[in-house]
């Protein structure tokens, strides 16, 4: 029987889970059908992961657009677009059960070296999606906030970025923020150069962590990294090294409530000990 349009090529079942499944050899990605969890599930995992400590500052790698687009033989861009849909979910989600700051990294520095029209496409999604939600983060109380080498990004986005950032910037219930034109080491670079210019060889710690283009969020507690993929890519480096990592096979377009719960369960789920013993960390009841 053919498919119909949309519809993806695979039959794999993989949960969207509160537990790792490494991909193992012959696992053919993306094939893979997702589970859509039923909703009661969901309300039920949504009360589990509210019941805990959440994390504070969640942080995203949003992978599988193509991957996703390609199964259903669609073009690319249709899985940025799915996407873009997956943003939206994810935000008004973090946002209802209370993360502090959520941060996306929507388009890297090495991102530039894609085709032109997927470039293009992307830019174009992205001041839609400014001016669409704009309404809602308002409602919401999201401020926007984005960080990366934004003076590369076309004039249409900049300017819609730079609308929305001061339309929300009073708002107090969450922060979203977009990395665009974002690359670890870039950050790394400026905000060194910066510690150096004002502190010389006396700079600490605490100087180049200032010129970060995160500062004033929340220190990172979880990484999220969707599409199979086991790698940190060049997306806020400093501020992984003590972050909870978790990686999960589902592709971005169909990531929902139901994932963000199951990665803040497994964050819930870990001890941190930030150097400590395990035996220290129970006696100061963390
Ligand atoms: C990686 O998937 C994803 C991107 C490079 C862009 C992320 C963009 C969006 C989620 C949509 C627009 C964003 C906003 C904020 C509205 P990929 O294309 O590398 O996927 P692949 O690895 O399967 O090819």
């Amino acid at each position: 029987m053919g498919r119909r349009a949309g519809e993806a090529r695979c039959s794999t079942i993989e949960a969207p889970d509160t537990e790792i499944k490494p991909a193992g050899p012959g696992v053919l990605r993306p094939c893979y059908k997702p589970r859509v969890p039923e909703r009661s599930l969901v309300e039920e995992l949504e009360a589990r992961v509210r019941a805990r400590p959440l994390p504070r500052h969640v942080a995203i790698i949003m992978d599988g657009n193509g991957r996703w687009a390609e199964a259903r033989d669609l073009p690319r861009v249709a899985g940025h677009r799915a996407g873009a849909d997956a943003v939206r979910a994810v935000t008004r989600a973090a946002r209802r059960i209370g993360v502090e700051a959520l941060t996306l990294y929507a388009f890297s520095a090495e991102n530039w070296g894609r085709p032109e029209p997927e470039v293009g496409a992307l830019m174009h999604l992205l001041a839609e999606f400014l001016e669409s939600e704009r309404g809602e983060m308002m409602q919401n109380s999201v401020r926007l906030n984005a960080i990366g080498d934004l003076e590369r990004l076309p004039p249409s986005v900049r300017e819609k970025l730079a609308s929305v950032r001061a339309e929300t910037a009073a708002n107090r219930g969450m922060t979203l923020t977009l990395a665009l034109s974002y690359g670890g080491r870039q950050e790394l670079v400026q905000a060194a150069r910066r510690a150096a210019a004002a502190k010389g060889p006396a700079l600490e710690e605490s100087d180049l962590e200032a010129g970060l283009w995160t500062a004033g969020l929340p220190e990172l507690d979880l990484l999220v990294r969707t599409s199979g993929e086991r790698r940190i890519s060049n997306f806020l480096l400093w501020q992984c090294a003590y972050a909870e990592l978790v990686f999960t096979d589902v592709l971005w377009p169909d990531f929902r409530d139901a994932e963000l719960f199951g990665a803040i369960a497994q964050f819930q789920a870990r001890e941190r000990r930030f150097g400590m013993t395990g035996a220290q960390v129970a006696e100061r009841g963390e």
